[in-house]
């Protein structure tokens, strides 16, 4: 018996992809579907990639569903700087086999959600939460009736767009905005942890070494991957954001972090897309509002590659 319904909400880009095998290989998910949105490439891209992905994991079995292809008012903002123009580049996979379920992401979300008993489904968001938005407002019961939502998004401190933004924030505040304030049970992994999660030489070696096909995929997209933020931010390779979320579903252990208040930017010049995290209670003014969140701010980053390199190894 599974302990984790999830729904994998994602923009593949290789982080996504990787965070996807996570959760296809650990025995403690069901994972009831895949649900795509555009970010890191337009959705037509990222719906191909999950596909291709699902069937790199050898799981016909769970739906893939796309979702918005837009955010909610702006315009659509991606990055193939990092993931490439594929949003999978590192290496040519086969073109995927099966189909997308015709259903909308939101749609999906909101049935498999209300088909279950309360406090069943988690929801695992890596992408600019727009289909996230879509299904709260869809239905307003969502929030209370979900286990809660553990999303990869925001920062305490700095941001990777902007000094102030983080990406899947930064592309679509008004949806963050939405879920921030919707009373689901919140837990965000910003760049702060994120960027504990290095993928270096040695654990893409690692990876390589599974002597898998599955093993030399994820090795060549990290080749691809780190390229960028380890000239970027001058670290041995790049940290590996989403399936730093999943790791929370599965081993929270690892993990450490706050309840806090969490508010999302949506109308500043230069911050819109910003997370503005109340860590330190405050002394000589009202708090800006009530905990929402809890904001992870540690990983052991050690226990988490080991681990989630021997879940590749199964795949
Ligand atoms: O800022 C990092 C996030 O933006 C990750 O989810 C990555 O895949 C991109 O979507
Ligand atoms: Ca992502």
């Amino acid at each position: 018996m599974s302990e984790h319904s999830v729904i994998i909400d994602c923009d593949p880009g290789q982080d996504d992809a990787i965070a996807v095998l996570l959760a296809l290989a650990s025995p403690e998910f069901e994972v009831l579907g895949i649900t795509t949105v555009a970010g890191n490439v337009p959705l037509s891209l990222t719906s191909l990639n999950a596909r291709k992905v699902r069937e790199l994991a050898g799981r016909p079995d769970v739906p893939v569903f796309a979702g918005a292809d837009r955010p909610l008012k702006r315009a659509l903002m991606t990055a193939e700087e990092v993931h490439g123009k594929t949003g999978l580049d590192g290496i040519v996979l086969p073109d995927p086999r099966l189909a997308l379920d015709p259903r909308h992401a939101a749609d999906f979300i909101v049935e498999a959600v209300m088909a279950r008993p309360a406090g069943a489904v988690t929801l695992v968001p890596v992408a600019p939460l727009t289909n996230i938005a879509l299904a709260l407002k869809k239905e307003p019961t969502l929030a209370k009736r979900l286990r809660g939502i553990v999303l990869m998004g925001g920062a305490i401190g700095l941001g990777n767009v902007t000094p102030a933004t983080e990406f899947n924030i930064h592309v679509d505040p008004e949806a963050a905005d939405i879920v921030f304030k919707s009373g689901a049970a919140l837990t965000m992994l910003g760049l702060d942890v994120t960027h504990q999660a290095i993928s270096t030489p040695a654990r893409v070696a690692a990876i390589r070494n599974l002597g898998t096909p599955l093993g030399r995929t994820v090795a060549a997209w990290l080749d691809f991957y780190n390229r960028h933020d380890s000239e970027r931010y001058g670290t041995e390779g790049g940290p590996l954001h989403d399936p730093c979320a999943v790791a929370y579903v599965l081993w929270p252990e690892l993990f450490q972090g706050k309840f806090c208040h969490v508010a999302v930017e949506t109308e500043g010049k230069f911050t819109a897309g910003h997370t503005l995290v109340e860590w330190w209670a405050p002394k000589r003014r009202p708090p800006l509002g009530s905990p929402n969140c809890t904001v992870i701010a540690k990983i052991d980053h050690e226990t988490f590659f080991r681990r989630l390199i021997e879940r590749l190894g199964r795949l």
